[in-house]
């Protein structure tokens, strides 16, 4: 099959990565994309980095049996603990988010930043490693808000203000001029983030991300030609949650797949 014409695959451990797959679609709506939820692993930030190569490893069996073009890492934990492992075994593209993404925050004129994530991802200092790479002047404080994803996927982000105000007070003893959400799942927090942090200070990488993904594929020619886009939402456990909880970024049409795959 002409390589332009495959699939896009996203996965994440949820629905975190429709944050980097919405703004994809909209750029991109002729392509074909495949998009995987790992519920039943769900959340990744709790795991170690052995388990996470593990099931990102099947993950990626899975898609080069799905003759896919290129694989996105919506998800910024198994880019900071698995990418490096897997990186050169499959044969399509693949996309981390934080490396995809560092050279551009480096260039920030800024002096101070503090990254949300996950244990797993500030356990890796990915941020840290990534973006003082292209520039060493750049202050990077990493903080850990473990229950921010369960607070997204259990759909309960108004009800937990108290406790997303708490875990950004510890940040702000930093005094950092932007915010990076790093962890897909956090730009569903958005509203009340904005009830406490200055907007224009927050940065949600996924508009770098998908900017430097079309590129890259611009420049490899295997951006599909030809109108008709389609999409396929398939998820390892708890397809209702993933429906109600996607909700609030994206306007999925039907429950989707449950699959045994992974
Ligand atoms: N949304 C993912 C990330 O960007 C995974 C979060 C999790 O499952 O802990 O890190």
């Amino acid at each position: 099959m002409d390589n332009k014409n495959k699939k896009i695959a996203f996965f994440d451990s949820g629905v975190g990565g429709l944050t980097v797959f919405s703004q994809m679609k909209k750029m991109l709506p002729n392509e074909k994309y495949l998009y995987f939820g790992d519920l039943k692993n769900s959340p990744y930030g709790e795991k170690s980095q052995d388990e996470l190569i593990h099931i990102s490893k099947k993950i990626f069996d899975f898609f080069a049996s799905q003759d896919v073009k290129a694989v996105v890492m919506a998800c910024n934990t198994t880019s900071a603990t698995a990418y490096d492992s897997l990186k050169d075994n499959y044969p399509y593209k693949i996309y981390p988010i934080i490396q995809s993404c560092a050279k551009k925050i480096a260039q920030l004129p800024v002096k101070r930043i503090c990254v949300f994530a996950t244990e797993a991802t500030v356990k890796t200092h990915a941020y840290q490693k990534y973006i003082n790479k292209n520039n060493p002047n750049i202050e990077i404080f990493e903080t850990a808000c473990p229950d921010w994803v369960k607070i997204v996927e259990e759909n309960r982000v108004f009800e937990s203000e108290e406790q997303i105000k708490s875990d950004l007070e510890h940040a702000f003893v930093y005094n950092p001029e932007k915010f990076i959400l790093g962890c897909t799942h956090y730009p569903f927090l958005t509203k009340v983030l904005v009830k406490y942090v200055d907007e224009s200070k927050i940065l949600n990488p996924a508009e770098i991300f998908v900017d430097y993904i079309i590129a890259d594929l611009k420049k490899n020619s295997m951006l599909k030609d030809s109108p008709g886009g389609q999409e396929e939402f398939l998820v390892s456990a708890n397809p209702q949650n993933f429906k109600h909880a996607a909700d609030m970024f994206y306007d999925l049409k039907n429950i989707p797949q449950k699959t045994d795959l992974i």
